[in-house]
């Protein structure tokens, strides 16, 4: 049976899962998701209704930076359990009147779903009844080029995203799998990384001895050099 095929079944994927197919009315026309997006990195997110204050300063937040974005390969969708018509009244209210933290004239042009009916919010997980039964939660779902779910963040109702962090994890996701390594806390390009575990007691003994060229704080736990300017140029790089 097709994943999540009953419009009623609440679900919620997984990392890792393939990022359960729909199409939708937004404020850019019809879309098919994921299917329209192969090739390039999604961040699918949720807000919890239009003409509300932290929803706005999010979407001003996030349509500002929507061109850094597009330079890591990485496009954004919204949603809320509103309809098409509220989402354009609103974001026309946002781009005709609203200034706020030195943004104005700020142009939503990402695509806004509509989902009255929740069926794309049941799919994705976004209604947690704990916190709301009526209205979405701030859930961001980091998908990647071959539609996979990546990265899933829930956020309540009362707490707006950390946009650099979301733009911080689209790279560090590029990072990994174009260099094979993993991240470590609050890594940052230019940052070292964390090379793969030794596969062998004679890997281990060649790192601790410092025959390769890392960093080895003991031997499973070895870090190397990776230059800023590799890590963007695989980022940004023509796709
Ligand atoms: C807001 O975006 O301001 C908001 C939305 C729903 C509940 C609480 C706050």
């Amino acid at each position: 049976m097709e994943q999540n095929a009953e419009p009623n079944v609440v679900s919620m994927p997984r990392i890792g899962d393939k990022a359960p197919a729909f199409k939708a009315v937004t404020t850019q026309g019809e879309i098919d998701f994921p299917a329209q997006f192969a090739g390039s990195w999604v961040i699918l997110f949720s807000h919890p209704a239009d003409f509300t204050p932290v929803c706005t300063s999010e979407f001003m937040t996030f349509a500002s930076m929507e061109q850094k974005f597009a330079e890591v390969n990485c496009k954004l969708v919204g949603l809320s359990i509103d309809g098409l018509y509220s989402h354009i009244a609103w974001l026309r209210t946002i781009k005709d009147k609203i200034e706020y933290k030195g943004m104005k004239n700020v142009e939503v042009k990402f695509p806004l779903i509509e989902d009255i009916t929740m069926e794309i919010a049941k799919k994705y997980g976004m209604i947690q009844p704990g916190e709301s039964s009526t209205k979405a939660v701030r859930a961001v779902f980091v998908i990647d080029p071959k539609g996979i779910v990546r990265v899933i963040i829930y956020y309540p109702l009362s707490l707006g995203r950390n946009f650099d962090e979301l733009h911080r994890i689209v790279i560090a996701l590029q990072t990994a799998d174009a260099f094979s390594v993993a991240l470590p806390a609050d890594w940052r390009p230019g940052d070292d990384v964390i090379v793969p575990p030794a596969g062998s007691c004679g890997v281990a003994k060649d790192r601790m001895d410092g025959k390769e060229d890392m960093k080895c704080y003991d031997w499973f736990f070895c870090t190397k050099k990776l230059d800023k300017d590799t890590v963007l140029k695989a980022c940004t790089k023509k796709k």
